[in-house]
């Protein structure tokens, strides 16, 4: 079964309540964009932000970094416990260092790639990591278009695990509605951000995306 983790990014009133409202459906976990205005131009919420937002909150946490400098964010993320921390592969040069770090801290890493990023830069990683993000839109906004061309990455990753028995979770992010999921039907895991947040009734936009 697909799990939905759910961004809130395109919330724009009622911030806090609205992600209460969002912790309460069926999703599986909270997914946080974190962006520095520098990896992508658009700059999102600080760790001090996030953690007063997060107070009344009971989902696992997803956290999506969208920065250059990955270990300071690493250092601040870390405290509120997530399940996942991912960066971006195009970000930084010691993967590994990173990695090992996240797993000193039993937290499950994540490496994501950008929609012109090809699948073979992250090879060397597919053993180490638990989960690949592929985003399905350019990192920066929420609410963007779903480029089809990306779902053969998470076709091939999928086949890529079969064959040499790796661990890693699928996960697919941007543009994600109840007729693009389709497309990712090999995925464990759709972030999904603007089609359950742009309705009033979450729980309805959430349904409609699994059935
Ligand atoms: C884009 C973010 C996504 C996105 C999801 O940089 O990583 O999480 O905002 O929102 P929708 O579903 O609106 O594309
Ligand atoms: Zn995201």
């Amino acid at each position: 079964m697909m799990k939905i983790s759910a961004s809130f990014l395109s919330i724009k009133e009622n911030l806090k309540e609205n992600v209460e409202r969002l912790d309460k459906t069926s999703i599986d976990y909270l997914h946080l964009d974190i962006m520095d205005g520098k990896f992508v131009t658009n700059k999102t919420y600080t760790i001090a932000e996030i953690k007063y937002l997060l107070q009344n909150t009971t989902k696992p946490k997803d956290v999506h970094l969208m920065v250059n400098d990955v270990m300071k964010y690493i250092d601040d993320f870390i405290t509120i416990n997530p399940e996942f921390i991912t960066f971006h592969l195009e970000a930084i040069d010691n993967q590994r260092e990173v990695i090992n770090y996240l797993k000193q801290y039993n937290i499950k890493v994540g490496i994501s790639i950008k929609p012109k990023t090809n699948i073979e830069t992250l090879l060397p990683y597919l053993p180490l990591i638990d989960l690949i993000l592929i985003m399905s839109v350019e990192p920066g906004y929420g609410g963007q278009e779903f480029i089809m061309e990306t779902t053969s990455k998470i076709d091939n990753l999928k086949y890529l695990r079969d064959q040499n028995n790796y661990n890693y979770i699928i996960q697919v992010d941007g543009g994600i509605n109840n007729k693009t999921i389709k497309y990712c039907q090999n995925a464990d895991i759709v972030v999904v951000g603007s089609y359950i947040t742009s309705r009033a009734d979450y729980q309805t936009q959430i349904d409609k995306l699994l059935k």
